[in-house]
């Protein structure tokens, strides 16, 4: 069995220990390390996973997953370097940092794989893209795609991609929650209690989400099909076009995309 050892167990590091341990991982092959003792006792009460410092939880470990915040992760590599043992794999969460940063930081020739989740992991929902370093091979590719697959689903992209990925799914539950609210606003504007017009649309996003992924089918396609001649939706979408919906979409993650490569300058830089 693979040893996992979970360094930052925030957000992040949480939901991938419950979901490590919900797809049936026994708590005695997890470990994690936090700052606050207060928040260590309490996971560990909760989860049933053992706590431990950065270099013992790393020592013990086959695989360490780097869950800080990019902007502390210096203290977190200058203690890894010591206590990895030779061929351990690390992968990180860490948005915007490269595996060079990481191969730099640790021993020669470790194997590092970079992650972008997004937050419906906590939900065991999210949607991960991993990026093999310099010394991943396939295999460590894969350990780390069936870790994640724990906890959503998982693609494989060129590093040089992870900005790009960033934008679209590491950000992209932000604009369908804003879209969501924006709707939930018509519904009101349209004299529905908020609570209904809430659970309208909460409920049709959801249906919509699961009949893009079931059918695997265009959306054109599945746009079309309730787009009838002279009705209702077609009303709709004139506005949508009018307003320049789609022009502004493909605008804000090509921002997104920007930001993620300056933020990614400015962690590398301190
Ligand atoms: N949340 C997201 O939507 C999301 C999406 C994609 C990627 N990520 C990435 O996932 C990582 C974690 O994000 P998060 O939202 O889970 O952050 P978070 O909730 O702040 O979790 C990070 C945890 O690591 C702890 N920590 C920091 N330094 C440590 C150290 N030296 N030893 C042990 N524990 C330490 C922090 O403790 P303190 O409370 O003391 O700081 C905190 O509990 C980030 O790198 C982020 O870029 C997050």
């Amino acid at each position: 069995m693979t040893r996992i050892a979970v360094l930052g167990a925030g957000k992040i590091g949480e939901a991938l220990l419950a979901g490590l341990l919900a797809a049936g991982r026994p708590a005695s092959d997890l470990a994690f390390s936090e700052r606050h003792p207060e928040r260590s006792a309490e996971l560990t009460e909760r989860l049933g996973v053992a706590s431990a410092g950065v270099e013992e939880a790393a020592a013990g470990a086959d695989v360490v997953v780097v869950a800080v915040k990019p902007q502390d992760i210096a203290p977190v590599l200058a203690e890894l370097k010591g206590a990895l043992r030779p061929g351990t794999l690390v992968i990180s969460l860490c948005a915007g940092l490269p595996t060079a940063l990481f191969e730099g930081g640790l021993p020669d020739g470790t194997p590092v794989v970079r992650v972008m989740p997004n937050t419906p992991m906590l939900v065991g929902e999210a949607m991960s893209a991993v990026s093999g370093g310099a010394h991943a091979t396939a295999e460590h590719l894969q350990v780390a795609q069936d870790m994640l697959a724990a906890v959503g689903r998982v693609v494989s992209v060129p590093e040089a991609q992870q900005d790009a990925v960033t934008a679209l799914s590491g950000s992209g539950p932000a604009y369908f929650f804003y879209l969501v609210e924006a709707m939930i606003d018509a519904g009101i504007l349209l004299g529905l209690p908020r609570a209904v017009a809430a659970d309208l649309i909460v409920q049709s996003a959801y249906g919509a989400a699961v009949m893009l992924r079931e059918s695997g089918d265009h959306p054109v396609l599945l746009r079309e099909a309730v787009t009838s001649p002279a009705g209702t939706t077609i009303a709709a979408i004139r506005e949508l076009e009018r307003h320049g919906v789609r022009a502004a979409l493909i605008d804000a993650i090509e921002a997104a995309r920007d930001r993620s490569v300056e933020l990614g300058r400015t962690v590398q830089q301190r």
